[in-house]
């Protein structure tokens, strides 16, 4: 057994399609993602488990530690919205085991994209993924300019 893992919790990784709310909450909450996701608004944040495609979970003796949750076509490209580790299991290799398995059940030849909050902007890199400069987004409640008024 290698240092790194010799002693440490060796969580098991899973397909979770119907994770629950208050754990995908809670795990939020332990990662620090919670800031930057909807976690007051309840409904919302259960339609996006609801409609989500591929749900990652990582647990600890059946503890959610981490998760990954995305939107993918199975074909083309895979949008990695949310990844969170709890504080207490980060710099284990969690997260890029999340990434990974995300990728393996979307289809490895779909694109992985997504868009790191400020704190993980050096993470994704370090885990050999690429930037890109081209991305572009419209935020909600947004218009496209050039659009006429209702
Ligand atoms: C970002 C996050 C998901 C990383 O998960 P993790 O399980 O801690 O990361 P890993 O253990 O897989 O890290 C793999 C490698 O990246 C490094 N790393 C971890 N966080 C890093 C960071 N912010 N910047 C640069 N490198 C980082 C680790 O040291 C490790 O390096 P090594 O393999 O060379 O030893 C986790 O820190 C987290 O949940 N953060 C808060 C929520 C968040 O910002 N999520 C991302 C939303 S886009």
């Amino acid at each position: 057994m290698s240092r790194r893992t010799l002693g440490q919790p060796q969580p098991v990784y899973s397909l979770e399609p119907g994770l629950g709310a208050d754990e995908f909450l809670a795990v939020l909450e332990r990662s620090g993602l919670a800031e930057r996701r909807p976690v007051h608004e309840r409904e919302r944040i259960e339609a996006m488990l609801r409609n989500a495609d591929v749900i990652v979970a990582a647990r600890v003796d059946g503890e959610l530690v981490g998760v990954a949750r995305s939107l993918t076509d199975f074909s083309y490209c895979t949008y990695l919205s949310d990844l969170a580790v709890d504080r207490r299991f980060q710099g284990l290799g969690i997260g890029r085991r999340l990434i990974e398995e995300t990728h393996a059940a979307a289809g490895l030849r779909t694109t992985l994209i997504l868009l790191a909050a400020p704190d993980a902007r050096t993470y994704y890199p370090h885990v050999g993924m690429e930037p890109h400069d081209s991305c572009w987004i419209l935020r909600p409640g947004e218009r496209l300019k050039g659009v006429p008024e209702d």
